[in-house]
């Protein structure tokens, strides 16, 4: 069997990588994991959490510091982009006057309609992450200052699949609405970040199991139908290892197996608890060839590590799987 394998991304040379995924499957760990590997070869690298989730503080031993650029480690940044704080700040700056805001969004009856109607939250939101991208060191956003950019790169912590769509979705849903004016033109300049593959990669982190692959199977496609953002890879996180060092041992365990049960006791226990760890892997196997037949797209295996509550030196060890990428 030949499986053509596309070519791998080079995540770095972008300025913008967004992870998105099912909930629990590990794309804060990646989204860290890439982070941490970006900040040690000297990339000023900061994490937006979306959705004000603040799991690389956590990871980093740190109070929470809210809308904030934080410095966790050398080159490495974080931020925690809650909806609320980024509509603040744009139409603060927006509407110049914060009387504005007060009585257009903070209104009982406006607010919910503008927020509702057109998606306002998750497009700002997203918009942030644009702000970061642009973001000179003298402060200035856009092409005309000189200033080199305050970010090398940009890693986008996207929230679980369904909100996490309706985020990368969010640009073109606004230019369907409005057509014209200030709100279509920082919805297309969002559009055109997010879509152009030269600038913004795409990973879905997912785990070799039957309901999050069906679940990507599923994602994916709908990335394809329902936004412009093109997906560069799949990781597969938290893979059982494999057992075996060579063929050779594979090939004679068997035989170790059955004089293991022989002996009865602790010897017949760890030859169940191999044999276990053997049908966990060949399941695994089976559901990352399901991701390679029914998504033409390439794929990166982190395993399983030994601890589950990961910190800053388990996300180096994450980096370091995802370095092919890179
Ligand atoms: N490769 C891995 N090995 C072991 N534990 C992992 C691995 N990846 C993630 N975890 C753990 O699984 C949990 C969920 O991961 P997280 O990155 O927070 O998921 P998500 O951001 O998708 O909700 C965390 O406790 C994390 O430490
Ligand atoms: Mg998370």
């Amino acid at each position: 069997m030949t499986v053509k394998s596309p070519p791998p991304p080079s995540l770095f040379e972008r300025r913008v990588v967004v992870v998105v995924g099912k909930g629990g499957v590990g794309k804060s760990t990646v989204s860290g994991g890439l982070a941490s590997l970006a900040a040690a070869r000297g990339k000023r690298t900061i994490v937006a959490e979306m959705n004000g989730a603040e799991t690389m503080c956590a990871l980093f031993d740190r109070e929470p510091v809210g809308y904030e650029v934080d410095e966790l480690a050398t080159n490495l940044f974080t931020l925690s982009i809650r909806a609320e704080d980024a509509i603040e700040e744009y139409l603060v700056r927006m509407l110049r006057f914060r009387i504005l805001y007060e009585v257009v969004f903070r209104n009982r009856y406006i607010g919910p309609f503008m927020n509702g109607v057109m998606g306002l939250s998750d497009l700002i939101s997203v918009g942030k992450v644009m702000d970061l991208e642009w973001e000179r060191t003298d402060g200035s956003h856009g092409e005309e200052s000189e200033a080199p950019r305050t970010w090398d790169l940009v890693i986008v912590d996207a929230p679980a699949t369904g909100h996490g769509l309706s985020l990368l979705h969010a640009p073109q849903s606004m230019m369907d609405v409005t057509r014209v004016g200030p709100l279509f033109n920082n919805a297309r300049s969002i559009r055109d970040l997010l879509a152009d593959r030269e600038r913004t990669a795409a990973v879905i982190v997912t785990l070799a199991e039957e309901m999050p692959v069906s679940e990507t199977i599923e994602l994916a496609n709908r990335l394809r139908e329902r936004s412009d953002v093109g997906i560069d890879g799949i990781v597969v996180n938290g893979v059982p290892p494999q057992l075996f060092s060579s063929p050779e041992v594979a090939e004679r365990w068997p035989e170790v197996a059955e004089r293991g049960r022989a002996l009865g006791g602790v010897a017949a226990a760890a030859v169940a608890d191999a044999e276990r760890a053997l049908r966990d892997r060949v399941r695994a196997d089976k559901h990352i060839a399901t991701l390679r037949q029914e998504l033409d797209l390439p794929l990166i295996e982190v395993p399983l590590l030994a601890h589950r509550d990961l910190d800053a030196a388990g996300l180096a060890v994450v980096g370091k799987h995802l370095e092919p990428w890179t």
